[in-house]
This record gives C-alpha cells, sequence and structure tokens, in this order.
C-alpha cells in the first residue's frame, strides 16, 4: 500500500530530538533493553481480544517492535511514525511495507480501524493543547463505530515529585553506550519539561558523543479525561503504573 492510496497529511514542521533521526539506530537497540516488547505485546494483545479488535493502526510505532508481534499474530496492522529514519528500521526488521510516514497530529485515511494504540509513550512529543486535540480528532476519524483507542502518557504527579536526573549503561555486542539524562522543568505548554541526554557511544576504540534535547509533556488524568471527553471518546478503563498511565476509551458512535 503506498502513502498515497492512504491520503496522508504529513508534516514535519517541528524541530526534535535526535533519537529517531541521527541515533535511530541506536535508539533500536538500546530499547530493545530499556522496555519489555513481549510483555507490552502481551498487554496490547490481550486488551485487542477482548474487544476483538483484528484491524489496528499503532500510531508512533518506531523501529517496529510491536509491529513484528502483531503481524507474527495475524493482526492487520498497520504503523505510522513521524521519523523515516524509523520507519526504514522497521520495514528492514519486520519485512512489510504495513508502515508510513505521518505526524499524529495529521491522521486521516480512507479506511476505519478496529483500534488505534499509541504506544511506548509517544504523544509525550506533542507538547501543545492544539497538537493534543488535532491528534485525538485524528484518532477518532481513523475509527471504526465504537472503535478502541488505547494510549499510555506520562503521569504528571508521578513525573514531577520524582523529577531526577539519571544515567544508563548498555553494552551491546561491541558497542558501548552510555547515556547521561538531566531533567529541568519547563512549563510553557503545560506539564512539560526539557530533557537534555547526551550520548557517549564507543566503538572499535573511538569515542562518539551526541548532546540531544527534547520537550516532553506529562498529563494530569483530569487533562486527559477533558481531552478524551471534547473529541468524542468515553473511557472504559484505565491503568495505572507509578509515572504512567494507560487509558482504554471507546468511540462514542
Ligand atoms: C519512545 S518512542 C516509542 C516507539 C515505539 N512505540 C516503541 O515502543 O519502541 C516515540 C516514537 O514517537 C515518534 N513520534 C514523535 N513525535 C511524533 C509525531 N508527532 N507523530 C508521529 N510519531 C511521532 C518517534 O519518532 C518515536 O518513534
Amino acid at each position: 500500500m503506498s502513502d498515497c492510496e492512504l491520503h496522508i497529511i504529513c508534516s514535519k514542521e517541528q524541530e526534535m530530538t535526535q533519537l529517531y533521526s541521527t541515533l535511530a539506530n541506536i535508539y533500536h537497540e538500546m530499547y530493545q533493553h530499556i522496555f519489555d516488547y513481549d510483555k507490552e505485546f502481551g498487554f496490547y494483545d490481550a486488551i485487542l481480544k477482548r474487544h476483538n479488535c483484528q484491524k489496528i493502526l499503532e500510531v508512533g510505532c518506531g523501529s517496529g517492535m510491536l509491529a513484528r508481534r502483531f503481524i507474527d499474530k495475524g493482526y492487520d496492522y498497520l504503523g505510522v511514525d513521524l521519523f523515516n529514519e524509523m520507519l526504514e528500521i522497521a520495514r528492514s526488521e519486520v519485512q512489510s511495507d504495513r508502515f508510513v510516514q505521518c505526524d499524529m497530529r495529521s491522521l486521516a485515511f480512507n479506511e476505519q480501524f478496529d483500534a488505534v494504540l499509541i504506544t511506548g509513550r509517544s504523544i509525550a512529543y506533542v507538547i501543545e493543547n492544539q497538537g493534543i486535540h488535532d491528534t485525538l480528532s485524528g484518532v477518532f476519524k481513523s475509527l471504526k463505530n465504537k472503535g478502541l483507542f488505547v494510549f499510555d502518557v506520562f503521569e504528571a504527579n508521578g513525573i514531577f515529585e520524582n523529577f531526577d536526573d539519571f544515567e544508563q549503561n548498555f553494552d551491546i555486542n561491541d558497542r558501548k553506550i552510555k547515556r547521561v539524562s538531566k531533567l529541568k522543568m519547563n512549563l510553557a505548554t503545560g506539564w512539560t519539561y526539557d530533557w537534555h541526554a547526551k550520548y557517549i557511544i564507543e566503538q572499535n576504540g573511538e569515542t562518539t558523543e551526541y548532546d540531544d534535547i527534547t520537550t516532553l509533556r506529562a498529563f494530569t488524568k483530569d487533562e486527559i479525561s477533558l481531552f478524551l471527553k471534547l473529541t468524542g471518546f468515553k473511557i472504559k478503563e484505565r491503568i495505572e503504573e507509578p509515572k504512567t498511565f494507560t487509558i482504554i476509551a471507546e468511540k462514542k458512535f
């Protein structure tokens, strides 16, 4: 299927982190050690089965780590992401053309899905109210009547009450990756914060460093409830973790 057939409107006007472009391969290696994709897949699979969803759209699909599992299990899958560098990895890892480049704020398809998932807290990169409203409105249009919307977000209390810098080290094949993360409040557009990350990568006796900065948004439960109410969704379930929560919502009509 081509992007053209899907009638997708895309844009990439917002300057963003290098993590999904210059560092896309590093992301792909590193996050297989950060996320437990088997567990995540099991979580979504159980929800989708419970609601008889077969035809699914994954928004912020990244390098395709969940996509592979969805496709292997027979789901009718389409993945979208803002960054072509991530999609290139996804296409080669999954050996599928079910990936298209698209900004989640401009979702527009000529087909409708049983369920839309925004995974891996990808909605954190949409930091303005208008962008969130546009994203949820696009999800609404992409769903069949009574379709399911499942997404996870950073929870504002959990994030700001434990607002600590952190360091991670990964030893992957012949690469050593160190990531030093510093967080700074930046309340310009909501419960937002700047994430400064220094990547130090050692390979074959050479060291390369990258300085990355991005702004992320956390949400209170009330904020998410209001956004969902205003865009035509009814919350069915909220699953809470210490710093995140997942919402299962239904398109109202
Ligand atoms: C933390 S990663 C999660 C990726 C994948 N879901 C996973 O679990 O590995 C966030 C993803 O959101 C994508 N992203 C960020 N802003 C986006 C936007 N406006 N529209 C679509 N995707 C976006 C990034 O390119 C990246 O792949």
